[in-house]
């Protein structure tokens, strides 16, 4: 078969580029290894992670706040096998979406492995092998989690946040090493579930990414919440024994031993290119590892293109969906544009955290004049109602122009509050532009109103 345009990988990146094609008038195919679609987000990633975060937050409210809402429901018990066929569920309908979804816009699914035999032909290797040839072709293969150097994942007792989706049992204590986002997130579900969490992060700080200020207080709730952090700790050896698992680590105050039942390794993700035989194209990976794209994510092949987590940038699944348009756009002859500085961060634990634009430490480097607007939860109704009055939202702005430069938010729903902000900068909003704007009473949103008043003359209704 001749397409148009073949996609290899069905993730975010892939499944959304593919559509778009499709909508655009080209003959579309979509190559994926597994039988289901949808890539890690879908399967392994975003979406079962979020369903075990909904439930584990559900068991905790019902074991921590409950009764201060006067509701008693005795000693609430977990069901973990119902909690984990619920979460499979979930994935099923949503990777069933997607299948319905490239039926729907006529686009042909092979299942199978791709790999390049040159730069328009594919081979598939599925329960037949058979070769396909497109005009255009883009790299859409994700990223599998990475490893310590001398650490051996066994997928048992040290396991990747794959397996953390997947156990049998809620872990006594589970051994975190790397407190980024899926350290936090897949800590958060076990220890919610009662499992004793430790993590060990080799900063200085977890979520040593985001703006320095959520990092502090996110660590804050975390320990009050009752998880043991080890910052600033590298990790020095895992070894298994039996159903223990001891790991140690070197801090500034000496060697730390932990043992625990299970070790999840969250130290990252690298780009999967496996298999792909992109030589065979002339597609040219860079020193990380990753498919080598100009700023129109064209690669060394001029028809061929990549996408989402196997390229430079977040490996975050809006940022992939952005690029899939881009580039379908980009092959009818439009000119789209992705503006990387609003893609949003999110984690979702609870309180959840989020930001969007520059961190105050890059403004900082780069030696900007700034403002900085900042209003804490416990001062917002809807939030002091809910009982959910950990965290703040802070805003930058310009010192001179007061254009909003970021906005850095820890507490409840963030994750839905961000695309404020993100809108805002997108139409190059003042922090006034925002202190405007007349926000529904009571909502989280609040907030966000007065820590944009608090930047623009520090005129904060309730602080
Ligand atoms: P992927 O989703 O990795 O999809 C690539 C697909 O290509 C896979 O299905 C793979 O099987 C297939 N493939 C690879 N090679 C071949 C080949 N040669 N032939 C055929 N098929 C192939 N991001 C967020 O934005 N929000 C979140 O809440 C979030 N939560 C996450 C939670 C976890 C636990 C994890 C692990 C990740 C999370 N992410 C989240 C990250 C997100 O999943 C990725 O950024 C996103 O999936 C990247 O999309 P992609 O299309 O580039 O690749
Ligand atoms: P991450 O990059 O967020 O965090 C990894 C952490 O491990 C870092 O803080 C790093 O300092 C630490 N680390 C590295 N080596 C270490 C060592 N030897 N000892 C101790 N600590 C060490 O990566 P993570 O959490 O694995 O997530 C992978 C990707 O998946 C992220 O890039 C993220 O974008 C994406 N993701 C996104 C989510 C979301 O958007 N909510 C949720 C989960 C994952």
């Amino acid at each position: 078969m001749n397409y148009d345009v073949i996609v290899i990988g069905s993730g975010p990146g892939g499944y959304v580029c593919a559509i778009r094609c499709a909508q655009l008038g080209m003959k579309t195919a979509i190559v994926e290894k597994y039988n289901t679609l949808g890539g890690t987000c879908l399967n392994v990633g975003c979406i079962p992670s979020k369903a075990m975060l909904d439930s584990s937050h559900q068991y905790h409210d019902a074991v921590h706040k409950f009764a201060d809402h006067g509701i008693n429901v005795g000693t609430p018990k977990i069901d973990f096998k119902q909690m984990v066929a619920r979460k499979q569920g979930v994935v099923d309908q949503m990777t069933k979406g997607v299948e319905f979804l490239m039926k729907k816009n006529k686009i042909d699914t092979y299942t199978g492995m791709g790999s390049f035999v040159d730069a328009n032909t594919v081979k598939i290797a599925g329960e037949k092998t058979e070769n396909i040839t497109g005009k255009n072709i883009v790299i859409a293969t994700g990223s599998k989690p990475s490893s310590i150097p001398g650490i051996a994942i066994d997928k048992k007792r040290v396991i990747t946040s794959t397996e953390a989706l997947e156990l049998k049992e809620i872990p006594k204590h589970l051994i975190v090493i790397g407190g980024g986002v899926i350290g936090l997130e897949l800590g958060s579900v076990y220890h919610r579930l009662g499992a004793e969490v430790s993590v060990v992060e080799y900063a200085p700080s977890i979520i040593a990414s985001m703006d320095a200020s959520l990092g502090k207080e996110m660590g804050r709730v975390m320990k009050k919440q009752g998880m043991k952090l080890h910052l600033g700790h590298k990790v020095t050896s895992v070894t298994t024994k039996g159903k223990t698992v001891t790991v140690t680590a070197e801090g500034k105050k000496g060697e730390v031993t932990l043992e625990g039942d299970y070790c999840l390794i969250a130290v990252g993700r690298r780009p999967y290119t496996a298999g792909l035989n992109a030589e065979n194209a002339g597609v040219k990976l860079d020193d990380r590892g990753r498919v080598e794209v100009n700023e129109h994510l064209q690669t060394s092949a001029a028809n061929i293109y990549a996408i989402g987590d196997v390229v430079k940038g977040a490996m975050l699944a809006h940022k992939a969906e952005e690029e899939g348009v881009a580039v379908a756009e980009m092959l009818a002859g439009q000119k789209p544009h992705i503006n990387y500085n609003l893609v949003p961060g999110v984690v979702y634990t609870w309180p959840e955290v989020a930001g969007v634009g520059q961190t105050e430490e890059q403004l900082k480097e780069a030696g900007v004049k700034y403002k900085v607007g900042q209003f804490p939860f416990r001062a917002n109704g809807r939030a002091v109602a809910g009982m959910d009055t950990d965290g703040f939202v802070k805003i930058i702005a310009d010192a001179e122009t007061d254009e909003v430069l970021g906005a850095h938010m820890i507490g409840p729903r963030v994750a839905d509050m961000i695309t404020q902000i993100a809108t805002a900068m997108e139409f190059r909003a003042s922090a006034e532009d925002i202190a405007r704007v007349c926000h529904a009473h009571p909502t989280t949103s609040e907030v966000t109103k007065e820590a944009a008043l608090a930047a623009t003359e520090n005129r904060a209704i309730h602080s």
